[in-house]
């Protein structure tokens, strides 16, 4: 018995304590995921009272001899409980919900960014207001803090969902449409994102880190994204090149040019690898780079296996120092 209630009280106090971390709504540094999280919070509260009370009742009327409760009580509970309080309650609380919406639809200021689901990572665009076109990113988003942004969504050839809970609600990703959204962070920070729709054999493996920057280091941020990379000479280039990773990826300032795959411009001053699956890191890279279907089922990026232990090391080298 107290073996029992003790794992129960382990498993709730291990569940609470999985509720914090940079993919949890309870970890809100945007205006619409603190808002989701106040109404959350009164309706978590409101659930609690409901069920204490209902207990209460349920042992008031089983303990008395009679087996009945008295009409008056009885009048009262279905009245006040059973009518005038839910409607009450859940107007209030529909009110309250359809209030916060139009905000997470809002018009950004200034920048807005399209982001696409692929199979299986994220095409960022960044379109700031009045820029000639799109700076191109992948597989990390950045967002300046205390501002708005818009942000486009789109899908490639599969459903997929947007959502970094930290910052605000989901949003669907459809083939041949685009819908909307817009976020507002306030906290500056990593906040991990993750796809939400089932889309695939690794759908689980695509994920995307979004870095939220104070506004003079986003700005900063996006002209060196802009800029064109500058890659170094040597074998890792050389390899690049010969393997033919140019004609699926590009890193604007070389002849590499593909758009089937994520743009490598500044593929090293990213956080993560692979759409936030493996920490940017060496080893990382020359495994995914050697045989990356058997860390991401069905990718479509090719195995590499045929190059050699030093060969994959150079090519990691060269494009890590694309910062
Ligand atoms: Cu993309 Cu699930």
């Amino acid at each position: 018995r107290r073996g029992q209630r003790a794992a129960v009280g382990l498993l709730i106090l291990s569940g609470a304590g999985g509720c914090h971390g940079p993919q949890s709504v309870f970890s809100a540094g945007g205006a619409d995921a603190i808002e989701l999280n106040r109404l959350f919070a009164v309706m978590l509260v409101g659930a609690v009272i409901l069920w204490i009370s209902l207990n209460g009742l349920f042992f008031h009327v089983t303990r008395r001899r009679t087996g009945h409760m008295s009409r008056k009580l009885a009048e009262a509970v279905i009245i006040g409980g059973g009518i005038l309080l839910p409607v009450v309650v859940l107007t209030a609380l529909l009110a309250w919900g359809l209030s916060i919406m139009p905000d997470q639809r809002a018009p950004g200021e200034g920048l807005r960014v399209r982001i696409t689901g692929e199979e299986w990572w994220w095409r960022v665009e960044y379109l700031p207001e009045g820029a000639a076109g799109p700076v191109i990113s992948a597989n990390e988003l950045r967002l300046p803090a205390g501002r708005r942004t818009e942000i486009e969504l789109q899908a490639g050839r599969v459903i997929h969902s947007f959502w970094v809970p930290g910052l605000g609600g989901k949003t669907d990703m459809i083939p041949g449409r685009t819908t909307r959204m817009s976020l507002e962070p306030v906290t500056p920070g990593t906040y991990r994102g993750q796809c939400a729709e089932f889309c695939g054999a690794s759908h689980a493996l695509m994920a995307l880190n979004a870095v939220v920057l104070e506004e003079g280091d986003f700005a900063r941020w996006l002209e060196a994204e802009a800029a064109p990379a500058r890659p170094e000479e040597g074998e890792g280039r050389a390899i690049f090149f010969r393997e033919g990773c140019g004609a699926c990826h590009t890193i604007r300032g070389t002849p590499a040019a593909g758009a089937v795959g994520p743009d490598l411009t500044h593929f090293g001053s990213r956080t993560s690898l692979a759409a936030g699956i493996l920490p940017m890191e060496r080893a990382a890279l020359v495994s995914w780079i050697a045989n990356a279907g058997a860390i991401k089922p069905e990718a479509q990026m090719p195995a590499f296996a045929h190059l050699s232990k030093t060969e994959l090391d150079r090519l990691a080298g060269w494009l890590e120092a694309l910062e």
